[in-house]
Formats: structure tokens, C-alpha cells, sequence
């Protein structure tokens, strides 16, 4: 089975082929370098460039996979991201995949981009089930029971700002560009937390919901109530200039960060409650930050189960992920029809697939 992925959701454009061994191909353009000159995505620039560098990108796939003169013979199904995300960059993709879909008359897969994320992670190892699923990205912060690739229930989210969020803010305020949060990370990698620095916001409740408005609010406070401490302004791109951040704003980035992923293994430990994993998986743009694989190691650890990450390049937003939760989708027997919906951000992913074999209309 040998599966098209296609990833527009946000500002990452991306393309990957898959089958039952693992990746055959991918290809990513990330647009961050032309938001950051706007301190975040901009959401009519991002559509534009989706649908500027799709094209080309299919090609470059093809290129590099190699697969024979007529390669649409060769791909079985066509999964796209369908949501959540932005609706104009949702909409280049899913168009994008209707049209290849249609042409070549290969069934159509309507993907989350959230599952997807959670599914990186099986490339590599087949994840354990039960799983207790932890997706934290720049827009969300789910807690999932995932008691199969295909079967994800929200056990709790975000009722403010998303993990990545809290990381980014932070990390424009100090007076680092868009996103920031690798670069908090690697600042943080400089400094020693102070475990009391920063609040685990909203961990005296009883529920599995997370709010990281709190944290963001310290944060803004510090940074405010230090001045001094702030990154140095400068035409040249920060991350070749961390030398130049203070040994004060390395240790409130540790400090932050460890509020951060401390609030996370709180509230996932708590969801052990409800049900008993068999193992933990950590996912989305965030799961790349070295407290938070530390700190869910030392938890997965504790509870001995295993700990499934994706490697690095496989945790910010691509194809590969996309491609391999439409791969289950397709063993689960899955399709969807042309009259495939984006889905945006805020709004419930709709369970609309069709049994394979049913009639396109
Ligand atoms: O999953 P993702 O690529 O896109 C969304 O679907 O949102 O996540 C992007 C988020 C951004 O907030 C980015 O700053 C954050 O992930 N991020 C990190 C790190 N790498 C990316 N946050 C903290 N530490 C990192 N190393
Ligand atoms: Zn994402």
C-alpha cells in the first residue's frame, strides 16, 4: 500500500509517500523565514505561498522516489490534511488532493492533522496500545486516549493558549524572533531552572484541561521586572547570536520550560487515573523541546512503560505523519468522497469517512 501524503495546514508546505515499510519519499518548504518578518503567520501570505510551491514540490517527490514512468499507477490512496489550521492554507491542499484524486481516480483521504502528529511516532516503532496520547503543538494541547491508530478520544485540551504558544510569546517578548520556541530551547539548554520561578498553572483543579495563560502572564512579569535581561536587538538572524543572550534570561528560560513540561507530566499522570496505558506517546511541534523529552522520559520511566517521540524532524508539522495516519486509515478500511470538508481551527473534525468501495458521487 503505498500512500501520497499532503501537508498544508499552516506555513509548512509538504509532500511524502509512504508504504507498509516506511517513508519512499518526502519533500518540505517551510515559509517561517518570510512570517517571522511579521512576528507570526499571516495567514493570506501562507495560502499564496501554498499554492505557489505545491506544484513544484510534486514533482521533486516524484523525482526523488523514482517510481516508473506512470507513478500515479503506483500510489493506492491520496491523504491530506483536512484540519484543523488555517482555512485558506487548508484549502490549497485539499483542493490540491480532490484534483489528483479525480484524475487519476485514486480514493481520497481526509486526515487530522492532530492524529497525524500522534502517528509520527509509529514509523519508527509500532506504538504500544492503549497509548495515553499527548499532542502539543503552536495552536493545541490535547491529552488523547488512544486506544488505536485509528480510535482517539480528547480525554482533555487547551481552554486558553496552546504549549507552543506560551513558548513563543515568551520568547518574543525576551526579544526573540518567530517561532521561538527552538530557540527558547536551545537558551534554555544554557541556563538552570529554578523549579519555583515560574507556576504549574491551573494543575489545583481536578480535571485533564490545561491553561498556559497564567505562565505566559509570569513570564511577560519577569521579563518586564528584568529589562536588562532581554536578548540584544540586531539585524542579524538570533540564533547565530545565542552567545549574546544573559546568563539570566538562559536560566528563566530553563525555568519556563520546566513549568511548561511539568504541567504537561501533571496532567498526564493524572489521566493514568482513567485509564491504564500501556505506553505514552508525545507529539506535535513542542515534543521536539529537550524538557519536555526529558521530562516525559522520567515519567514514562517511573510508570515503566515505553515512551514514543518522533525523532526531530518529525515533530513540527510534515507529510510523513500525514501519510502514514492515512496508511491506517486506509488498512481500517477508510476513504472519504470529493465532497471532502476543511475543517478550521476551533470546529470538530467530522467522523465522515466512507467503507472503502463506496460509490463516488
Ligand atoms: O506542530 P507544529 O510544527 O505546528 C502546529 O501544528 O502548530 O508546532 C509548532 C510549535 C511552535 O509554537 C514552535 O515554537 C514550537 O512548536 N516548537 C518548540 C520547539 N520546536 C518547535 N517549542 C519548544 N521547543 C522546541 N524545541
Ligand atoms: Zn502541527
Amino acid at each position: 500500500m503505498l500512500v501520497l501524503g499532503i501537508e498544508s495546514s499552516c506555513d509548512e508546505t509538504a509532500l511524502a509517500l509512504v508504504d507498509d515499510s516506511g517513508v519512499r519519499a518526502a519533500v518540505i518548504s517551510s515559509q517561517a523565514d518570510i512570517h517571522a518578518l511579521f512576528g507570526g503567520v499571516v495567514p493570506e501570505l501562507a495560502s499564496r505561498e501554498h499554492a505557489r510551491l505545491i506544484g513544484p514540490l510534486l514533482d521533486s517527490l516524484f523525482r526523488q522516489a523514482d517510481l516508473g514512468d506512470d507513478p500515479w499507477k503506483a500510489i493506492d490512496r491520496i491523504a491530506v490534511t483536512r484540519g484543523p489550521g488555517l482555512m485558506g492554507s487548508l484549502l490549497v491542499g485539499v483542493a490540491f488532493a480532490k484534483s489528483l484524486a479525480l484524475a487519476h481516480d485514486i480514493p481520497l483521504i481526509g486526515v487530522d492533522h492532530l492524529q497525524g502528529h500522534l502517528l509520527a511516532a509509529d514509523l519508527e516503532n509500532s506504538i504500544v496500545w492503549p497509548a495515553l496520547g499527548v499532542l502539543i503543538s503552536g495552536g493545541h494541547t490535547h491529552l488523547y486516549r488512544m486506544d488505536g491508530p485509528v480510535d482517539m478520544t480528547v480525554l482533555g485540551k487547551t481552554i486558553d493558549d496552546a504549549a507552543g504558544e506560551a513558548c513563543d510569546k515568551f520568547a518574543k517578548a525576551a526579544g526573540l524572533p518567530y517561532p521561538g520556541g527552538a530557540l527558547l530551547d536551545a537558551l534554555g539548554k544554557k541556563g538552570t531552572a529554578d523549579p519555583h520561578l515560574f507556576p504549574r498553572p491551573y494543575t489545583h483543579n481536578d480535571n485533564l484541561d490545561f491553561s498556559f495563560s497564567g505562565l505566559k502572564t509570569a513570564g511577560a512579569l519577569w521579563l518586564s521586572q528584568h529589562p536588562h535581561a532581554h536578548f540584544p536587538a540586531g539585524d542579524t538572524p538570533a540564533r547565530e547570536r545565542l552567545d549574546l543572550a544573559s546568563q539570566e534570561l538562559c536560566d528563566a528560560a530553563a525555568s519556563y520550560l520546566l513549568a511548561i513540561a511539568e504541567t504537561l507530566t501533571i496532567k498526564a499522570e493524572r489521566a493514568m487515573h482513567l485509564f491504564t496505558p500501556k505506553s505514552i506517546v508525545v507529539a506535535g511541534g513542542v515534543a521536539a523541546n529537550s524538557v519536555v523529552r526529558k521530562t516525559f522520559a522520567d515519567l514514562a520511566e517511573k510508570k515503566h512503560i515505553p515512551l514514543f517521540i518522533p525523532r526531530l524532524s518529525l515533530c513540527g508539522d510534515n507529510a510523513v505523519m500525514i501519510a502514514r495516519a492515512g496508511w491506517h486509515m486506509a488498512k481500517a478500511g477508510r476513504v472519504h468522497d470529493l465532497s471532502l470538508s476543511a475543517i478550521p481551527r476551533g470546529q470538530v473534525i467530522p467522523q465522515d469517512w466512507k467503507p472503502f468501495g463506496h460509490a463516488l458521487p
